[in-house]
């Protein structure tokens, strides 16, 4: 069988945990911490914007300190082995980090949105920056306060990518879901997707995923060991 050379990759925060970024389901995850209805929802932001704000300051602060880990790197490696051969990578990411960025990573979907970007509710604008965000900020092109937002999907919003996403995974040899727990939609319905239209599924996490049923094989350990060791598998294949 030949090698796969077009590769679908979900990442879920799980990726990250070994860097020391917490995940949100495990037990002392994010979830367990904050009511994801009062910082994680348009309803949570419109009834207290510092709050939502200072949930997502105090996340984008603690990200010097943290750096990429074996896993980010490895599928980096991925992502150039396969354009070496004429393949490609599309490493879409439900995480909001951005150790997939410093891990490598160049073709990278962030279908929840980015911590190191601001969105303006007036005018739509994007700016990148690493400043604490508050609602007050006058927004850098309609100069306008009162609307700056962290560039962050919130539940009951629309992911980002997702035609992209689709797209990818109807022309892929091979769908991997990496350090997710399979929870939340529409990403946990992507291996569905894939095996739909008879695309190989293989689940690389810590346990198996609340849709571990989906998938045609599997690795359970952490993302730090068994990722490099799938992707030399992958790169060492003739
Ligand atoms: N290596 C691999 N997998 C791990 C590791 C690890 N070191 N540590 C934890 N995991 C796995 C857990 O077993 C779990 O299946 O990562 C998964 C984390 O699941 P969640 O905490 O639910 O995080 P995630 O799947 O990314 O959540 C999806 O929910 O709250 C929203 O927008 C948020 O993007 C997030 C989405």
């Amino acid at each position: 069988m030949a090698p796969p050379r077009n590769i679908v990759i979900l990442t879920g925060s799980g990726v990250s945990a070994e860097s020391g970024v917490a995940t949100f389901r495990d037990k002392d995850g994010v979830w367990s911490k904050y009511d994801y209805r009062q910082v994680a929802t348009p309803e949570g932001f419109a009834a207290n914007p510092a709050l939502v704000h200072e949930f997502y300051n105090a996340r984008r602060r603690a990200l010097p300190g943290v750096e990429p880990n074996a896993a980010h790197k490895a599928l980096a490696e991925l992502e150039r082995g396969l354009d070496a051969r004429g393949g490609k990578l599309t490493l879409i990411t439900q995480n909001v980090d951005d150790l997939h960025e410093r891990g490598g990573s160049k073709n990278i979907l962030h279908m929840h949105g980015e911590l190191l970007k601001s969105e303006c509710a007036h005018c739509g604008a994007v700016a990148a920056g690493d400043a604490d965000l508050s609602l007050g900020l006058a927004c850098g092109a309609c100069s306008r306060a009162g609307g700056m937002r962290p560039y962050v999907v919130w539940f009951g919003e629309t992911p980002r990518h997702l035609d992209e996403a689709a797209d990818a995974i109807m022309t892929a040899d091979l769908f991997v879901s990496i350090g997710t727990s399979g929870s939340v939609y529409p990403a946990a319905g992507f291996v569905a997707e894939a095996r739909a239209l008879g695309v190989p599924a293989m689940e690389l996490n810590l346990e198996p995923s609340e849709n571990a049923h989906f998938f045609t094989d599997a690795r359970y350990g952490p993302a730090g060991e068994i990722v490099p060791q799938w992707v030399s598998e992958i790169l060492g294949e003739k």
